[in-house]
């Protein structure tokens, strides 16, 4: 067996695949979540225990019966507009539930931790492409929680010698593994496309046409889950090798805009399906595109996976999980 590592928010989206990737990589996975917004059979067969990050008894459980050299934590919500109507439910499962979780870190004496961390703490960028030392200043209950997570980090490293990577993640999709991307309710521009392609809904939206972009329409960087998952097992393997505390940008450091996804998405299904265009959403940013620089130099990750790559394995997914709820 290889190294033992805890994964916090395993059953979820982008926990389990990672999860899935570190165990094709030799190492032995546990899975900790209470199925908030995960799926049980996401899990599929590996270890898990069934707990709460806010249920301190529930962290020191999973630690006594574990021990894990690393600790990869995913768990979190992350729905932008119920964070402005509902701030409390933010801040504590993922500020509190941070907390809670290094804690329990601390009294097991684990020292390493892989975090979910967004592009969302940067808010409105003044330099595109964006580096990790851009200014943070969320526009939204969501972001700052992620930086309040990395503050805390950051102290916790200067006081308790807790080495951390966090990841700031651009947008995450596609999928791999016959899992995918399963939220409910689904907020994510790719997944709602092609479930309009299904018929499951009955049109996707632009939303606003008139920004200083390519074609007036938002600009953003989308990120194969499988980039997500090598670039987590570099920060993994940097940790159990002994390496410090650092901040990486995860993103292609390619920009789409809107309509592009769009077209790529009837290419790769072969289904035109209608699309309405309505008035900006307020407080999106014209163009957010990554530089993923950083991460590549340091520590020789890149991307693998191209747009079409993304909706094809993303495709296979809504069509085998619109089976499944059939
Ligand atoms: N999806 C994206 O594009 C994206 C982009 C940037 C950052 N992120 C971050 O990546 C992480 C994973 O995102 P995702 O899309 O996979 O989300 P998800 O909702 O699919 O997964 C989160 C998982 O954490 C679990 N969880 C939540 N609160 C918990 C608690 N208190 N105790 C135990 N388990 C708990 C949920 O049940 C779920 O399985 C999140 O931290 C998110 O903020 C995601």
């Amino acid at each position: 067996m290889g190294q033992k590592v805890a994964v916090i928010g395993g059953a979820g989206y982008i926990g389990s695949h990672i999860s899935q990737y570190l165990r094709e990589n030799g190492f032995e996975v546990v899975i900790f979540d209470n199925f908030s917004t995960g799926h049980r059979e996401s899990v599929k067969d590996l270890t898990f225990f069934e707990g709460n990050l806010l249920n301190v008894v529930d962290l020191d459980r999973f630690f006594a019966e574990h021990k894990v050299e690393a600790v990869l934590h995913f768990a979190a919500f992350s729905l932008v507009g119920e964070s402005v109507e509902n701030p409390a439910k933010y801040y504590y499962n993922n500020v509190v539930g941070t907390f809670q979780l290094l804690e329990a870190m601390r009294r097991a004496g684990v020292g390493r931790l892989v975090f979910s961390s967004t592009a969302a703490v940067y808010g409105e960028p003044e330099l595109v492409p964006i580096s990790e030392d851009a200014v943070q200043k969320p526009t939204n209950p969501y972001g700052q929680t992620k930086l309040a997570v990395e503050n805390m980090l950051r102290d916790f490293q200067k006081a308790y010698s807790l080495e951390y990577v966090s990841l700031r993640y651009f947008n995450a999709c596609g999928a791999a593994y016959e899992l995918g991307e399963w939220h409910e309710p689904e907020s994510h521009l790719i997944p709602l496309v092609l479930m309009t392609a299904l018929g499951q809904r009955e049109k996707c939206f632009i939303n606003g046409n008139d920004y200083p972009t390519k074609d007036g329409t938002c600009v953003r960087d989308y990120i194969h889950v499988l980039d997500l998952a090598s670039a987590h097992l570099l920060a993994l393997k940097h940790l159990l090798a002994g390496g410090g505390s650092r901040v990486y940008n995860l993103g292609s450091g390619e920009g789409y805009s809107i309509r592009e996804v769009i077209e790529t998405c009837k290419e790769v299904t072969g289904i035109d399906f209608p699309v309405e265009e309505r008035e900006r959403r307020a407080g999106d940013p014209a163009t957010l595109i990554a530089s993923s620089g950083k991460i590549h130099s340091e520590l020789g990750w890149s991307v693998t996976k191209t747009l079409k790559d993304i909706v094809s394995d993303a495709w296979l997914w809504h069509q085998k999980l619109a089976e499944r709820k059939k």
